[in-house]
């Protein structure tokens, strides 16, 4: 066995064969066009393989974004189109490029990994990664309720030349998103299975929509502007569409989206990771210590005036990481302190991110709880644009 070691040049097309044969067998998709700046020569040194004389036999990617959620700034790694050769299967090797990826995360200081699964989630547990608090709702519109949107301002399909500049403007002006340059949002508005569309009012370009028909990605996968453009975009998409059903994802958190279907009465919504092309979001901890520094704004944002302490040890790891409180001042150390508890990696997870409160993961003490159910769990949206 060769590896885990980063891909080169010349491996980038007998990966696509793997992920491709492994992930869109009987599906007329290409991984290549369906996740481009991945499978893109610039990111070759994210993706991970195994070989076994010679062939590829095991890859995994990373994704390296930042997300801005909560006055935090979190660099971090999205794992994707983790596969093995079906022949070659349970000798270890998707298990060493997972591990190898999560030493490559932590060294360059990611706050986490994260990645999506539908049925793989008990392989990943068992390295350390845990499902957490849900990414958001999905909505599910009928052609039948076209009427229920009123059109406000004209739209039109969207021209690169004229309307980029301004859909970045409008995505930039979001409160949670992973960042993008100028390139890399070309790059995802070029996608073959996507369709954006744009509302104008008074010659300027209020809102869009990215419509997705894809096997991986299906609905209104990103949408920005105000109430009105987006109800204009739902009309007129939804009068247009051939599906019977339209989903629209949306952000837990208040958002413009999320108040216009709930104002219209559109009830029907499942959790994003019920819906088609979503699956579980998993957290693997890098460094606690790493993660809290990150976290600090978000979390002074959020503790009351006392003040305690807490100790956790991550039990994989032997991590120790002291959490101190006072004032709404908020520090981070690695010292002993008088409350501490040793929590497993994927205790940790669910500690931070939910889906429960900290004090249903592990007993804390009474003063300890009431400080720490007010910050965590931390939730984050990932829109389904950027998910890989
Ligand atoms: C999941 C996958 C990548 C594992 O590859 P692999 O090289 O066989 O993995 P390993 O040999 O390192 O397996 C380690 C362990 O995970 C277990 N495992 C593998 N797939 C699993 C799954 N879907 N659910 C639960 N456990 C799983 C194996 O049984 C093995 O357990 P063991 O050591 O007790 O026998 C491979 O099965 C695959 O390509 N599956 C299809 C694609 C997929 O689902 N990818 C994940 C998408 S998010």
């Amino acid at each position: 066995m060769e590896g885990p070691r980063a891909a080169n040049n010349q491996e980038l097309e007998t990966i696509l064969s793997l992920v491709n044969l492994v992930f869109r067998s009987g599906v007329n998709q290409d991984m290549a066009l369906d996740y481009p700046l991945v499978f893109d020569k610039k990111n070759l040194n994210n993706l991970r393989v195994v070989l076994e004389k010679g062939e590829i036999i095991s890859h995994a990617a990373m994704a390296e974004r930042t997300l801005k959620a909560k006055d935090c700034v979190l660099p971090m790694s999205m794992i994707c189109a983790v596969a093995t050769h079906p022949v070659y299967r349970k000798r270890g090797s998707a298990t060493s490029i997972m591990e190898d990826a999560v030493t490559s995360m932590a060294l360059r200081g990611d706050a986490f990994g994260l990645l999506w699964t539908g049925p793989a989630r008990d392989f990943y547990r068992q390295l350390g990664w845990e499902v957490i608090g849900t990414n958001g709702w999905t909505y599910i519109l009928r052609p039948t309720q076209f009427n229920h949107f009123k059109s406000y301002c004209l739209v039109r399909a969207y021209q690169q030349g004229k309307d980029l500049n301004r859909i970045i403007e409008i995505h930039q002006n979001q409160s949670e998103q992973l960042t993008r340059n100028q390139s890399a949002y070309q790059t995802l508005f070029n996608i073959p299975t996507i369709k954006i569309w744009v509302a104008e009012e008074n010659n300027l370009v209020s809102g869009y929509l990215v419509v997705a028909e894809a096997h991986n990605k299906s609905g209104v996968i990103e949408w920005g502007g105000t109430t009105k453009a987006l109800s204009s975009l739902l009309a007129h998409v939804l009068s247009t569409t051939l599906e019977t059903r339209l989903q629209v994802f949306v952000p837990s958190f208040k958002n413009p989206m999320k108040t216009l279907l709930q104002s219209l009465g559109c009830q029907e919504r499942i959790p994003m990771e019920e819906a088609d092309g979503c699956g579980l979001k998993m957290i693997r901890i890098l460094s606690l210590k790493n993660l809290l520094e990150k976290l600090k704004p978000h979390i002074q944002n959020c503790l009351g005036k006392s003040s305690g302490e807490l100790g956790i040890v991550v039990a994989e790891t032997a991590e120790r990481t002291s959490l101190k409180w006072k004032n709404k001042h908020f520090t981070v150390g690695t010292e002993q302190v008088s409350e501490e508890k040793t929590l497993t990696l994927r205790e940790t997870a669910q500690f931070i991110f939910g889906p429960m409160k900290p004090s249903s993961v592990t007993s804390l003490s009474p003063e300890t709880a009431k400080a720490l159910d007010q910050v965590f769990p931390f939730t984050f949206h990932i829109g389904m644009l950027d998910y890989v």
